[in-house]
């Protein structure tokens, strides 16, 4: 829907549900007094700015310094800005707001109440918060015994209790699924069962080769979520569902995807990924042989789909971990200039000097004085803290700040330079009203600051800085090194990031029946890999990601990675780059710089649809695949070759695969033929 014909069908909708819940504390839609409204707005900037900082330095106090005094700060203050949200969203919604007299007026007061909840009645309001952050505390709170250990003894303390893992994650960057790396701290594997996900289970999935034990995290950390989630996540969906329902969706799936203001919404995303399978398939396909190989036939069929626990990730969306079994020319370096980092007595402090020159080489704006003052770009020494990277916006104007323990590796280089460019992006957009202070969709600020980090993780950059010498390889086979690990970070994620809401909405429009189930099949059908055990529906899988329990859409990532290309691109384009575009580095270009601005500074005031066509110089108004297929070009033409004797370019799934997952109802032929008509629509699609 665009924006006015969605304001039409609200205040149709508003009334329609206005007689639904018997508290008629409130009237929708029908003051049409455009000046009091335009009253209302300018107030609502001022006490939603205030109540974002408070929000946001108590959620900085307590992630900095992990401390229940400053736990219980943070939750009050979080319940005073739930109250105000309420509050906003009622005085908004009693304005019929297609009385007033301009577009960006009637911009913000949508936006207050399009992704709001705050339709449902207090007690039901209150319920699905609560549940949200119930579900968020028993995943962080998971824990799995080491492999091959006997059963927990309870009454075995254990020595240093980790109280607040991970759980308050608000702001942008806060468990991100890409370009946000964890410090390498040392682990030791104690006898506890307090393996958690985040560092001990995801670095055993990364580094474990050991088929049983890859097998044995991957089904423990499901046994510590799923089926602990599964019935509050039903409750979830259902008051989702109402909320979407009372401010004038269909569902809770079609209100998640308002903000990208596109009335095709689920085609475009189809479409898009569509275009990029045939790279995918490639990629796929040659990693499957090389864990054949590694795993054998028994493990891997040479035309099958892939199973889950062998990519070096828990979710299989991220396969860089597996580089050593997949890299195509081992004989030349994998590029790291972390030695040479080390070797120049590179600080924390001299990397985010080098990310703001970076920026500021452009034309942008530097860091101001406040964000050296507050940052905390160091891990302290003196308290607890959440190493996430992340960057804030205090939301008036003065306070920015990024919070990272930095370390002198190039993984933390490369995340520095991402971080910057959200706090440029902060910059830029300061002077909008605090409802436009956001990515033109939800999108965007990964997009840029991926593609910023684009321009520094490549050869001529690190040259360029003095980071990387060429030394005695083949720059072709350095090349081809560089864009395995890239392909195995963005192309083999793409198929997951747009898997997990096409399930999440098939959930809000069709309801909960077969969850894990439709989990499964859409994995198989979009990213080619099964589950390297039989599931059954008192799994629930899905409850292994974070982004699902807490609420998080996930669509924008998949779009993020497409846009980062597509950004990149222009970037190299105005900045005169010639060439391959994985060698482009715009470090320096003005013009790249102003058009990186124009593509900021009006944060979500205007439409993405404006921006695209804007930054394309009007070439195209979507976000487009082409760069990305692009950017790999010489990858996939490699790929090509190493996959020139496979019988099957992608997988085909049998019998057995789909065995797996489906639920096999009544005996003999009635299963088999359902089975076989599952794995026959698989293959179809
Ligand atoms: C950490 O928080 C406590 C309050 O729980 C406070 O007393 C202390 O000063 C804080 N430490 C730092 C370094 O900010
Ligand atoms: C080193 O880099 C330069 C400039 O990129 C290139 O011309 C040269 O061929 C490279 N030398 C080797 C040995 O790869
Ligand atoms: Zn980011």
């Amino acid at each position: 829907m665009d924006i006015l014909s969605c304001a039409k069908a609200f205040v149709l909708i508003a009334f329609l549900t206005r007689n639904v819940h018997s508290d008629d504390y409130f009237r929708m839609g029908v003051n049409s007094n455009a000046a009091e409204a335009m009253q209302f707005l300018r107030e609502y900037d001022r006490e939603a700015s205030g109540m974002c900082y408070r929000v946001t330095i108590s959620q900085w106090r307590f992630v900095t310094n992990i401390t229940e005094y400053n736990r219980r700060r943070m939750l009050e203050e979080l319940a005073i800005s739930s109250k105000f949200e309420r509050l906003s969203w009622r005085k908004a919604a009693a304005f019929d707001y297609s009385r007033l007299p301009d577009a960006q007026s009637r911009r913000q007061l949508l936006k207050i109440i399009q992704s709001s909840r705050a339709a449902l009645p207090d007690d039901k309001f209150t319920e699905i918060q609560q549940l949200i952050t119930e579900m968020k505390e028993i995943y962080n709170s998971a824990k799995i015994c080491p492999y091959g250990q006997k059963p927990y003894d309870p009454h075995v303390p254990r020595p240093e209790p980790n109280q607040y893992p991970n759980t308050y994650q608000n702001q942008y960057q806060l468990n991100q699924p890409f370009q946000h790396y964890q410090q390498q701290e040392n682990v030791e594997y104690s006898n506890y069962c307090d393996m958690q996900l985040d560092p001990e289970i995801s670095r055993i999935l990364a580094h474990s080769r050991i088929e049983s034990e890859l097998l044995y995290v991957w089904k423990s950390f499901r046994e510590q979520t799923g089926p602990k989630l599964k019935s509050r996540f039903v409750k979830y969906v259902q008051l989702a569902n109402e909320a979407a329902v009372a401010t004038g969706y269909r569902d809770a799936g079609e209100q998640m995807r308002a903000p990208y203001e596109d009335s095709s919404f689920r085609a475009s995303v189809e479409e898009i990924y569509n275009q990029v399978v045939p790279l995918y398939k490639q990629l796929f396909t040659y990693v499957r042989r090389r864990l054949l190989q590694r795993y054998g036939e028994t493990t891997v069929r040479s035309d099958g789909p892939i199973p889950a626990h062998l990519l070096g990730n828990m979710w299989a969306q991220n396969w860089k971990s597996i580089m050593d079994l997949v890299m195509p020319f081992p004989q030349a370096p994998n590029v790291d200039v972390t030695a040479e980092m080390l070797r120049q007595g590179f600080t924390p402090l001299r990397m985010f000097q080098m990310a703001e020159e970076f920026y500021t080489s452009l034309g942008l704006r530097p860091a101001p004085p406040e964000f050296w003052r507050n940052s905390m770009l160091a891990r302290p020494s003196e308290r607890s803290a959440q190493c996430t990277a992340s960057a804030w916006d205090f939301c008036n104007r003065i306070d920015y700040r990024i919070k990272q323990c930095t370390e002198v590796t190039m993984q933390d280089l490369i995340s520095t330079h991402h971080e910057m460019a959200h706090i440029q992006y902060y910059l830029q957009y300061a002077e909008q009203p605090q409802l436009f202070r956001d990515g033109a969709n939800p999108a965007f600020h990964e997009a840029v600051a991926n593609a910023a980090s684009l321009s520094v993780y490549n050869l001529p950059h690190l040259q360029r800085i003095g980071l990387y010498h060429n030394k005695s390889h083949d720059p072709y086979e350095v090349s081809m090194n560089f864009m395995m690990s890239m392909a195995l970070e963005k192309v083999a994620y793409l198929p997951f990031a747009f898997m997990v809401d096409q399930w999440r909405w098939s959930i809000f429009e069709d309801g909960v029946q077969g969850m894990n189930n439709r989990w499964w099949q859409m994995k198989l059908r979009f990213q080619g890999v099964i589950p390297p055990m039989p599931r059954n529906e008192e799994d629930f899988d899905p409850g292994s990601k974070y982004h699902v329990v807490s609420d998080q859409e996930y669509i924008k990532y998949f779009l993020a990675t497409i846009l980062e290309f597509q950004i990149f691109e222009q970037l190299c384009l105005v900045s005169g780059h010639k060439g391959h575009l994985h060698e482009c580095d715009f470090y320096r270009s003005r013009d790249a710089g102003r058009v990186l601005s124009e593509i900021m500074q009006s944060g979500s005031s205007k439409p993405a649809s404006d921006i695209i066509r804007t930054m394309t110089k009007g070439k195209t108004n979507r976000i487009s695949p082409e760069s990305l297929v692009r950017y790999f070009r010489p990858l996939e033409l490699w790929l090509r070759v190493q996959n020139r004797d496979e019988q099957l370019i992608g997988w085909s799934s049998n019998y057995h695969d789909v065995a797996l997952f489906a639920p096999q109802r009544g005996s003999g032929c009635v299963a088999h033929l359902s089975l076989w008509l599952t794995a026959a629509l698989v293959l179809l699609y």
